[in-house]
């Protein structure tokens, strides 16, 4: 018993030191969340994003009848949204895009609309070109949930 045990003691320490030695020696790469500033940043962001919407003469129409209490929801579902889909420390508190999403029938035209306030918020933030991009690729990829008219 007692030849047995040290060659295998000896045999996990070296697996687990292996193991460890990557995630040691190097450093994290930091998540977009970080990159885009942290929770401030994406809050700032969503506010600003949200404003564009409900102002918009197009697209506000989708929004009208919300009260303060509702759209105030709304940018809060967002932020936990963008955060939680950056790699930030949140929890999804919306139901999916879309369950959401399904029956309002929002056009291929609209989504761009809004696809665009997004653009031009990250550059009012002067969200730097690689952030930006990995952010609208994340808004893209939700693109099949939410649109269902193509063409229009
Ligand atoms: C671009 C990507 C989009 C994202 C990330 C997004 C995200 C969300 C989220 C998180 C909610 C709240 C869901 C919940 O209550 O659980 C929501 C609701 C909603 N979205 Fe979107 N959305 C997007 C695109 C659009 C577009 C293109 C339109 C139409 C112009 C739209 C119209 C709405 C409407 C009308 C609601 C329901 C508001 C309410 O009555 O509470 N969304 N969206």
């Amino acid at each position: 018993m007692k030849k047995r045990f040290w060659p295998s003691v000896l045999a996990s320490l070296a697996i687990g030191g292996m193991l460890l030695t990557p995630t040691i020696g190097a450093a994290e790469e930091p998540s977009l969340y970080e990159r885009l500033g942290g929770y401030d940043a994406v809050s700032a962001v969503v506010d600003d994003f949200a404003a564009k919407l409900f102002d918009d003469p197009v697209v506000g129409a989708r929004f009208f009848g919300m009260g303060e209490d509702s759209r105030e929801g709304f940018r809060q579902k967002n932020k936990n949204l963008v955060c939680a889909a950056t790699g930030g420390p949140c929890k999804i508190i919306s139901r999916s895009a879309l369950q959401t999403h399904t029956g309002l029938g929002i056009t291929a035209s609209e989504f761009s609309i809004v696809a665009q306030h997004l653009v031009d918020t990250l550059n009012k933030f002067n969200v730097p070109e690689q952030e930006h991009n990995e952010l609208m690729a994340i808004i893209g990829s939700l693109r099949p949930d939410i649109v269902e008219v193509e063409g229009e």
